[in-house]
């Protein structure tokens, strides 16, 4: 044990603890880590030089006393009871004023429980999404606070320093109340999620409908990302399409089982906009394929049974398909922010979140892993309009939106024939369709409703409420 004080704690120094730590000691604030595998202790003094001021131990106590007082101490562990044993194990050395900052993916209400269970002990919790994996934690993370402003304030100059910039600006803000921080993050993933199903249909469209060899598909991302879909995901697909195995030589995507994992995140953002009564189609759907995929077994047994007839395509103008794919991948991907950014506004009502959707969009331009060109857009599109309901009805973006839909209808159609499910994308494109529908066949459902069960129904020409004897 030395006597200096450090600026700033992380507890749990797994990969993006330690990577974390690293970053913030690289901006000059002194840093103590806490966890309690006395091996990570050993990997972190392997990463840092003599003199570096970073302290690592697997004691609770001796770790809060390093701190430099009021203390700043960032939780770094898996999201549920993981956060709360941490907090028991600070808590007995804990002191008024000290700030626990919880950068996991925790669930929004346990973030709301813990604010108020420390408040009594007048010791600010703060929720803070982090996004942007290892490297992002190492050189520079996308980060979203929420909780006590004054707090935030306190820790603005470390979560500045070492948050991703883009023109300068740090990706990084004051978001809202609450747990205003790990909603924001849920809702990220949920548009991770999102975006990732409609890379993996585009994939599938350009393999199985068009039978593109993995160097062209490979190429085709990599195109593709020097245009207007740039995007981490597409960057990344490009990358991982070029990665041999070790044990085949074949490319390593061709030797991954097709069974995908997920730990929560998607799923409580589709929960919870159904509680709000969002409408998020394409993340649900996402959410729902990687439910299928995990169905594997009954999916081999059903290729055999319910075998597809094939039917013509012509889908042999490559070219002109491949085209009509970025530009339908694009018009997806800018449907499903709106969908997020939706949710987004409807929960800062519920929950009295104050969300600034500019500033979302602003911290999103970099850092996180839904980083992407059009960000930018979607950013000026609430600048200019702070009250704006819905993206598709920003000028520039529905625009953007129009000049794609017919060749997102033509790709949607390519899939349907040949058999290839592409149901995210048709989700995007059903909720434009929907959301641009002035008259909608609900009338039809208000009258089933009323027929079985007299629930009533509104009427197109007067006011009021009306119950009809059907037979
Ligand atoms: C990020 C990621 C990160 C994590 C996801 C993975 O923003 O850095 O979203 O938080 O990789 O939680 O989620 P699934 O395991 O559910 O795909």
């Amino acid at each position: 044990m030395n006597d200096t004080q450090y600026n700033f704690g992380v507890v749990g120094l797994g990969v993006m603890g330690r990577n974390l730590l690293l970053n913030i000691s690289d901006h000059n604030f002194s840093v103590a880590g806490l966890d309690l595998d006395p091996l990570k202790i050993d990997f972190l003094k392997a990463e840092t030089t003599p003199g570096q001021p970073v302290f690592g131990t697997t004691s609770a106590e001796d770790f809060v006393r390093a701190l430099s007082k009021p203390r700043a101490i960032m939780l770094l562990v898996p999201a549920g009871k993981a956060v709360d044993a941490v907090i028991k194990n600070l808590l007995p050395y804990l002191e008024a004023g000290d700030i626990v900052i919880d950068g996991g993916n925790s669930y929004f209400p346990d973030t709301d429980r813990r604010v108020a269970e420390l408040a009594a002990s007048k010791i600010h919790f703060f929720g803070m999404g982090i996004s942007g994996g290892e490297k992002g934690a190492r050189y520079g993370p996308s980060m979203m606070p929420g909780g006590d402003k004054a707090a935030y304030e306190r820790l603005r100059p470390v979560f500045e320093a070492v948050a991703a910039k883009v023109n300068g600006e740090p990706c990084v803000t004051y978001l809202g109340n609450g747990s205003a921080g790990n909603y924001v993050k849920m809702v990220h993933n949920g548009i991770e999620y999102g975006i990732m199903q409609l890379i993996s249909e585009s994939y599938d469209l350009m393999k199985r409908g068009l039978s593109l060899t993995d160097d062209e598909l490979q190429q085709t991302f990599e195109q593709w990302n020097q245009s207007e879909i740039q995007s981490y995901l597409v960057e990344i697909t490009a990358e991982v399409l070029k990665k041999n195995d070790e044990v085949t030589g074949k490319k390593l995507v061709n030797m991954i089982l097709d069974k995908a994992g997920q730990k929560g995140t998607g799923k409580w953002t589709s929960q919870n906009a159904m509680d709000l009564h969002v409408p998020i189609p394409t993340i649900d759907m996402a959410v729902s394929m990687r439910d299928i995929s995990a169905y594997k077994a009954q999916r081999v047994q059903a290729s055999k049974q319910l075998v597809h007839s094939p039917v013509n395509t012509n889908a042999t103008d490559k070219q002109k398909v491949l085209d009509e794919l970025k530009n339908a991948l694009y018009f997806a991907m800018l449907t499903t922010y709106a969908q997020g950014m939706v949710q987004l506004g409807a929960a800062s009502k519920a929950y009295n979140y104050n969300l600034t959707l500019q500033d979302v969009a602003k911290i999103w331009r970099g850092g996180c892993i839904i980083r992407a060109a059009c960000l930018e857009d979607i950013r000026k599109a609430y600048e200019n309009n702070g009250e704006l309901a819905n993206l598709l009805l920003d000028e520039k973006i529905g625009e953007e939106l129009l000049k794609r839909q017919m060749a997102t209808r033509s790709i949607i159609k390519l899939a349907i024939d040949e058999g290839i499910p592409m149901p995210a994308l048709m989700s995007s494109l059903s909720y434009f369709d929907a959301y641009r529908s002035e008259r909608l066949p609900t009338n039809i459902i208000q009258a089933q409703r009323d027929y079985f069960g007299a629930h009533t129904y509104e009427r197109t020409d007067q006011e009021g409420v009306f119950h009809t004897e059907w037979d």
